[in-house]
Protein backbone atom coordinates (compact mmCIF):
# COMPACT_ATOMS: atom_id res chain seq x y z
CA UNK A 1 0.00 0.00 0.00
CA UNK A 2 1.65 3.49 -1.09
CA UNK A 3 2.36 5.50 2.39
CA UNK A 4 -0.22 8.05 0.84
CA UNK A 5 -3.22 5.73 1.38
CA UNK A 6 -3.27 5.38 5.19
CA UNK A 7 -6.64 6.38 6.64
CA UNK A 8 -5.73 7.32 10.04
CA UNK A 9 -6.35 10.82 10.71
CA UNK A 10 -4.13 12.78 13.49
CA UNK A 11 -5.72 15.14 15.26
CA UNK A 12 -5.60 18.75 14.24
CA UNK A 13 -3.06 20.95 16.69
CA UNK A 14 -5.88 23.04 18.77
CA UNK A 15 -3.39 25.90 18.20
CA UNK A 16 -4.61 26.27 14.47
CA UNK A 17 -8.44 26.97 15.15
CA UNK A 18 -6.84 30.81 15.93
CA UNK A 19 -5.73 31.61 12.42
CA UNK A 20 -8.32 29.17 10.57
CA UNK A 21 -10.88 30.97 12.43
CA UNK A 22 -9.59 34.19 10.81
CA UNK A 23 -10.37 32.82 7.56
CA UNK A 24 -13.19 34.06 5.32
CA UNK A 25 -16.21 35.88 6.22
CA UNK A 26 -14.20 39.13 4.68
CA UNK A 27 -16.40 42.60 4.28
CA UNK A 28 -18.06 43.70 1.27
CA UNK A 29 -17.54 47.64 1.75
CA UNK A 30 -19.54 50.18 -0.82
CA UNK A 31 -16.92 52.35 -2.75
CA UNK A 32 -18.21 55.44 -3.99
CA UNK A 33 -16.16 56.86 -6.65
CA UNK A 34 -17.28 60.27 -6.97
CA UNK A 35 -15.51 61.19 -10.52
CA UNK A 36 -17.29 57.83 -12.06
CA UNK A 37 -20.25 58.77 -9.89
CA UNK A 38 -20.75 54.96 -9.59
CA UNK A 39 -20.65 52.63 -6.50
CA UNK A 40 -18.61 49.33 -6.65
CA UNK A 41 -18.98 46.72 -4.03
CA UNK A 42 -15.73 45.46 -2.78
CA UNK A 43 -15.12 42.35 -1.29
CA UNK A 44 -12.46 42.48 1.66
CA UNK A 45 -10.14 40.02 0.46
CA UNK A 46 -6.94 41.37 1.91
CA UNK A 47 -8.13 41.51 5.19
CA UNK A 48 -7.74 37.37 5.70
CA UNK A 49 -4.65 36.49 8.23
CA UNK A 50 -2.12 36.09 5.63
CA UNK A 51 -3.16 39.17 3.87
CA UNK A 52 -4.67 37.54 0.70
CA UNK A 53 -7.48 35.71 -1.15
CA UNK A 54 -5.39 32.68 -0.91
CA UNK A 55 -6.37 32.05 2.40
CA UNK A 56 -9.01 30.67 1.64
CA UNK A 57 -8.02 27.78 -0.58
CA UNK A 58 -4.95 27.08 1.58
CA UNK A 59 -7.35 26.47 4.33
CA UNK A 60 -10.18 24.44 2.61
CA UNK A 61 -7.21 21.89 0.47
CA UNK A 62 -5.12 21.62 3.71
CA UNK A 63 -8.34 20.52 5.93
CA UNK A 64 -9.51 18.40 3.33
CA UNK A 65 -6.41 16.67 2.91
CA UNK A 66 -6.11 16.34 6.86
CA UNK A 67 -9.35 15.20 6.98
CA UNK A 68 -9.35 12.44 4.18
CA UNK A 69 -6.08 11.24 5.75
CA UNK A 70 -3.93 12.27 3.11
CA UNK A 71 -1.34 14.24 5.37
CA UNK A 72 1.31 12.57 7.46
CA UNK A 73 2.66 14.54 10.25
CA UNK A 74 6.09 14.11 8.27
CA UNK A 75 4.26 15.24 4.65
CA UNK A 76 5.58 18.41 3.04
CA UNK A 77 3.46 20.27 1.34
CA UNK A 78 4.86 21.70 -2.08
CA UNK A 79 2.95 24.02 -3.97
CA UNK A 80 4.25 26.43 -7.15
CA UNK A 81 3.00 30.09 -6.67
CA UNK A 82 3.49 33.55 -7.70
CA UNK A 83 3.51 34.33 -4.03
CA UNK A 84 0.30 34.82 -2.46
CA UNK A 85 -0.56 31.30 -2.30
CA UNK A 86 2.75 30.45 -1.48
CA UNK A 87 2.35 32.44 1.84
CA UNK A 88 -0.80 31.47 2.77
CA UNK A 89 -0.11 27.92 2.72
CA UNK A 90 2.99 28.51 4.76
CA UNK A 91 1.32 30.47 7.23
CA UNK A 92 -1.19 27.16 7.01
CA UNK A 93 1.90 24.81 8.04
CA UNK A 94 2.97 27.01 10.36
CA UNK A 95 -0.03 26.87 12.35
CA UNK A 96 -1.00 23.04 11.80
CA UNK A 97 2.50 22.16 12.17
CA UNK A 98 3.62 20.60 8.36
CA UNK A 99 6.52 21.73 6.83
CA UNK A 100 6.03 23.45 3.42
CA UNK A 101 8.17 23.87 0.27
CA UNK A 102 6.99 26.32 -1.98
CA UNK A 103 8.31 26.84 -5.65
CA UNK A 104 8.20 30.16 -6.71
CA UNK A 105 9.26 32.23 -9.94
CA UNK A 106 12.50 34.83 -9.60
CA UNK A 107 10.75 37.31 -10.51
CA UNK A 108 8.22 37.60 -7.47
CA UNK A 109 8.88 40.44 -5.32
CA UNK A 110 11.21 40.17 -2.39
CA UNK A 111 8.59 40.87 0.20
CA UNK A 112 6.85 37.98 -0.77
CA UNK A 113 10.15 35.69 -0.63
CA UNK A 114 10.59 37.16 3.10
CA UNK A 115 7.08 36.47 4.33
CA UNK A 116 7.23 33.22 3.24
CA UNK A 117 10.94 32.25 4.96
CA UNK A 118 9.61 34.12 7.63
CA UNK A 119 6.61 31.68 8.21
CA UNK A 120 9.09 28.76 7.92
CA UNK A 121 8.82 27.39 4.48
CA UNK A 122 11.43 26.31 2.45
CA UNK A 123 11.40 28.51 -0.77
CA UNK A 124 13.01 27.50 -4.03
CA UNK A 125 13.37 30.07 -6.95
CA UNK A 126 12.78 29.07 -10.43
CA UNK A 127 13.85 30.90 -13.56
CA UNK A 128 11.11 33.03 -14.58
CA UNK A 129 11.49 32.46 -19.08
CA UNK A 130 9.83 29.49 -18.99
CA UNK A 131 6.79 30.68 -16.95
CA UNK A 132 4.56 29.34 -14.56
CA UNK A 133 4.96 25.31 -16.36
CA UNK A 134 8.80 25.51 -15.15
CA UNK A 135 7.56 26.06 -11.29
CA UNK A 136 4.10 23.17 -11.77
CA UNK A 137 6.58 20.60 -13.80
CA UNK A 138 9.32 21.11 -11.11
CA UNK A 139 6.51 20.22 -8.41
CA UNK A 140 5.70 17.12 -9.99
CA UNK A 141 9.26 15.83 -9.98
CA UNK A 142 9.97 16.26 -6.59
CA UNK A 143 6.78 14.72 -5.54
CA UNK A 144 7.29 11.70 -8.17
CA UNK A 145 11.08 10.95 -6.49
CA UNK A 146 9.56 11.48 -2.69
CA UNK A 147 6.64 10.40 -0.78
CA UNK A 148 6.63 12.71 1.81
CA UNK A 149 5.53 15.36 -0.63
CA UNK A 150 1.81 16.37 -0.65
CA UNK A 151 0.67 18.90 -3.58
CA UNK A 152 -2.45 20.85 -3.36
CA UNK A 153 -1.93 21.32 -6.85
CA UNK A 154 -4.15 24.98 -6.86
CA UNK A 155 -4.09 25.24 -10.56
CA UNK A 156 -5.97 21.88 -11.52
CA UNK A 157 -7.90 20.76 -7.94
CA UNK A 158 -11.51 21.12 -8.15
CA UNK A 159 -11.38 21.61 -4.68
CA UNK A 160 -10.05 25.45 -5.21
CA UNK A 161 -13.30 26.27 -7.19
CA UNK A 162 -15.80 24.42 -4.96
CA UNK A 163 -14.25 26.57 -1.95
CA UNK A 164 -15.12 29.81 -3.16
CA UNK A 165 -18.49 28.40 -4.72
CA UNK A 166 -19.64 27.72 -1.14
CA UNK A 167 -17.80 30.07 0.81
CA UNK A 168 -17.06 33.25 -1.33
CA UNK A 169 -19.70 33.30 -3.53
CA UNK A 170 -22.09 32.91 -0.85
CA UNK A 171 -21.07 35.36 1.19
CA UNK A 172 -20.97 37.59 -1.54
CA UNK A 173 -25.23 36.72 -2.18
CA UNK A 174 -25.51 36.94 1.59
CA UNK A 175 -24.01 40.63 2.22
CA UNK A 176 -25.47 41.94 -1.40
CA UNK A 177 -28.92 40.74 -0.56
CA UNK A 178 -30.21 41.84 -3.45
CA UNK A 179 -29.96 40.82 -7.44
CA UNK A 180 -26.31 41.45 -8.78
CA UNK A 181 -25.91 42.89 -12.05
CA UNK A 182 -22.38 41.87 -12.57
CA UNK A 183 -19.57 40.31 -10.74
CA UNK A 184 -15.90 41.20 -12.11
CA UNK A 185 -12.41 39.21 -11.25
CA UNK A 186 -9.53 38.80 -12.51
CA UNK A 187 -7.63 35.39 -12.43
CA UNK A 188 -4.93 33.41 -11.78
CA UNK A 189 -5.75 29.97 -11.39
CA UNK A 190 -8.95 31.05 -12.26
CA UNK A 191 -10.80 29.12 -9.08
CA UNK A 192 -12.07 32.46 -7.67
CA UNK A 193 -13.80 33.64 -10.45
CA UNK A 194 -15.03 30.32 -11.38
CA UNK A 195 -16.19 29.29 -7.76
CA UNK A 196 -18.40 32.92 -7.45
CA UNK A 197 -19.02 33.12 -10.95
CA UNK A 198 -20.98 29.65 -10.71
CA UNK A 199 -22.55 30.68 -6.84
CA UNK A 200 -23.41 33.97 -8.45
CA UNK A 201 -25.49 32.44 -11.70
CA UNK A 202 -27.04 30.24 -9.96
CA UNK A 203 -28.66 32.76 -7.93
CA UNK A 204 -28.93 35.18 -10.36
CA UNK A 205 -29.18 33.52 -14.36
CA UNK A 206 -29.13 37.53 -15.30
CA UNK A 207 -25.61 38.28 -13.77
CA UNK A 208 -22.94 38.70 -15.89
CA UNK A 209 -19.79 37.62 -15.03
CA UNK A 210 -16.57 39.37 -16.64
CA UNK A 211 -12.93 37.87 -16.28
CA UNK A 212 -10.29 41.17 -16.01
CA UNK A 213 -7.24 40.67 -17.69
CA UNK A 214 -4.22 42.77 -17.96
CA UNK A 215 -3.97 44.43 -21.70
CA UNK A 216 -0.60 43.26 -21.90
CA UNK A 217 -1.86 39.29 -21.63
CA UNK A 218 -5.24 39.59 -22.85
CA UNK A 219 -5.41 35.57 -23.47
CA UNK A 220 -8.80 34.97 -23.50
CA UNK A 221 -8.59 37.62 -26.51
CA UNK A 222 -6.54 35.59 -28.25
CA UNK A 223 -3.37 37.77 -27.58
CA UNK A 224 0.24 35.66 -26.66
CA UNK A 225 1.59 35.58 -22.79
CA UNK A 226 3.51 39.02 -22.29
CA UNK A 227 4.73 41.22 -19.96
CA UNK A 228 2.72 43.00 -17.02
CA UNK A 229 2.98 44.85 -14.08
CA UNK A 230 -0.57 43.13 -12.40
CA UNK A 231 1.17 40.52 -9.92
CA UNK A 232 -1.25 37.66 -9.08
CA UNK A 233 -3.05 37.29 -12.27
CA UNK A 234 -2.54 36.31 -15.89
CA UNK A 235 0.45 33.54 -15.14
CA UNK A 236 0.56 33.35 -18.95
CA UNK A 237 -1.41 30.88 -19.79
CA UNK A 238 -5.97 30.41 -19.52
CA UNK A 239 -5.74 28.15 -16.19
CA UNK A 240 -7.62 24.58 -16.76
CA UNK A 241 -10.68 25.69 -13.79
CA UNK A 242 -11.82 28.66 -15.97
CA UNK A 243 -12.74 25.63 -18.61
CA UNK A 244 -16.64 25.31 -17.27
CA UNK A 245 -16.62 28.49 -15.43
CA UNK A 246 -19.90 29.98 -16.57
CA UNK A 247 -17.75 33.68 -18.08
CA UNK A 248 -19.64 36.10 -20.39
CA UNK A 249 -17.14 38.55 -21.15
CA UNK A 250 -13.79 39.77 -20.50
CA UNK A 251 -12.64 43.31 -19.82
CA UNK A 252 -8.62 44.18 -20.34
CA UNK A 253 -6.96 46.71 -18.34
CA UNK A 254 -3.78 48.37 -18.64
CA UNK A 255 -1.21 47.81 -15.83
CA UNK A 256 -0.85 51.51 -15.66
CA UNK A 257 -4.20 52.43 -15.52
CA UNK A 258 -4.32 48.99 -12.53
CA UNK A 259 -1.77 51.40 -10.57
CA UNK A 260 -2.87 54.59 -10.95
CA UNK A 261 -6.61 52.80 -9.72
CA UNK A 262 -4.67 50.88 -6.91
CA UNK A 263 -2.74 54.40 -5.74
CA UNK A 264 -6.18 56.17 -6.02
CA UNK A 265 -7.65 53.87 -3.36
CA UNK A 266 -4.61 54.04 -1.51
CA UNK A 267 -4.81 57.63 -1.39
CA UNK A 268 -8.73 58.63 -1.57
CA UNK A 269 -9.93 55.80 0.12
CA UNK A 270 -7.02 54.32 2.42
CA UNK A 271 -7.04 50.77 1.73
CA UNK A 272 -3.68 49.48 1.25
CA UNK A 273 -4.50 46.44 -1.63
CA UNK A 274 -1.88 45.42 -4.70
CA UNK A 275 -2.36 45.94 -7.80
CA UNK A 276 -4.95 43.58 -9.05
CA UNK A 277 -7.31 45.13 -6.88
CA UNK A 278 -6.89 48.37 -8.65
CA UNK A 279 -7.46 46.62 -12.11
CA UNK A 280 -10.78 45.16 -10.73
CA UNK A 281 -11.73 48.21 -9.76
CA UNK A 282 -10.84 49.84 -13.11
CA UNK A 283 -13.17 46.49 -14.99
CA UNK A 284 -16.04 47.52 -12.90
CA UNK A 285 -15.62 51.04 -13.35
CA UNK A 286 -16.23 50.44 -17.10
CA UNK A 287 -18.54 47.91 -16.33
CA UNK A 288 -20.29 51.05 -13.90
CA UNK A 289 -20.22 52.67 -17.38
CA UNK A 290 -22.40 50.16 -19.07
CA UNK A 291 -25.10 49.40 -16.83
CA UNK A 292 -25.47 52.55 -15.01
CA UNK A 293 -25.07 54.09 -11.57
CA UNK A 294 -27.35 52.21 -9.72
CA UNK A 295 -25.92 48.76 -10.80
CA UNK A 296 -25.13 46.34 -8.39
CA UNK A 297 -21.29 45.36 -9.70
CA UNK A 298 -19.26 43.31 -7.36
CA UNK A 299 -15.19 42.72 -7.20
CA UNK A 300 -12.94 41.76 -5.01
CA UNK A 301 -9.61 43.40 -3.19
CA UNK A 302 -7.28 40.49 -3.56
CA UNK A 303 -4.59 41.31 -1.30
CA UNK A 304 -2.24 44.06 0.07
CA UNK A 305 -0.20 46.85 -0.63
CA UNK A 306 2.27 45.78 1.90
CA UNK A 307 3.69 42.93 -0.69
CA UNK A 308 4.38 45.57 -3.41
CA UNK A 309 6.74 48.10 -1.73
CA UNK A 310 9.78 46.81 -4.29
CA UNK A 311 7.72 47.08 -7.26
CA UNK A 312 6.61 49.53 -9.94
CA UNK A 313 3.45 50.83 -7.93
CA UNK A 314 5.74 52.32 -5.04
CA UNK A 315 8.03 53.90 -7.39
CA UNK A 316 5.86 57.01 -7.64
CA UNK A 317 4.86 57.46 -4.28
CA UNK A 318 4.45 61.59 -4.74
CA UNK A 319 5.27 64.20 -2.26
CA UNK A 320 7.27 63.66 1.11
CA UNK A 321 8.11 66.73 3.23
CA UNK A 322 11.46 67.34 5.16
CA UNK A 323 11.25 69.76 7.72
C1 LIG B 1 -3.27 38.98 -5.93
C2 LIG B 1 -4.24 37.95 -6.38
N1 LIG B 1 -4.24 36.75 -5.85
C3 LIG B 1 -5.15 35.83 -6.26
C4 LIG B 1 -6.09 36.08 -7.23
C5 LIG B 1 -7.13 35.10 -7.64
O1 LIG B 1 -6.58 34.03 -8.00
P1 LIG B 1 -7.24 32.74 -8.52
O2 LIG B 1 -7.68 32.99 -9.91
O3 LIG B 1 -6.06 31.84 -8.45
O4 LIG B 1 -8.34 32.32 -7.63
C6 LIG B 1 -6.10 37.24 -7.79
C7 LIG B 1 -7.07 37.47 -8.82
O5 LIG B 1 -7.38 38.54 -9.24
C8 LIG B 1 -5.16 38.20 -7.36
O6 LIG B 1 -5.15 39.39 -7.88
Amino acid sequence: MPSWSHTAVHPRKPRADAVLSLIGNTPLVPLYFEAEDATILAKCEFLNPSGSVKDRLAKHVIVDAEQRGLLKPDSIILECSSGNTGIALSMIGATMGYRVTILMSASASEERRKLIRQLGADLILFDSSGRYQTGIEMSREMAAKDLRYFLPRQFENPRNVEDHEHGTGLEILRQVGKPIDAFIHGFGTGGTLAGCGKAIKRRWPEAKIYAMEPAEQALLAGECPCCHFIEGVADGFIPPLLRDAPIDGHIEVKSIEAMTMTRRLHREFGLLVGTSSGANIVAALQTAAKLGPKATIVTLLCDRAERYFSTALFDLTGSEHRA
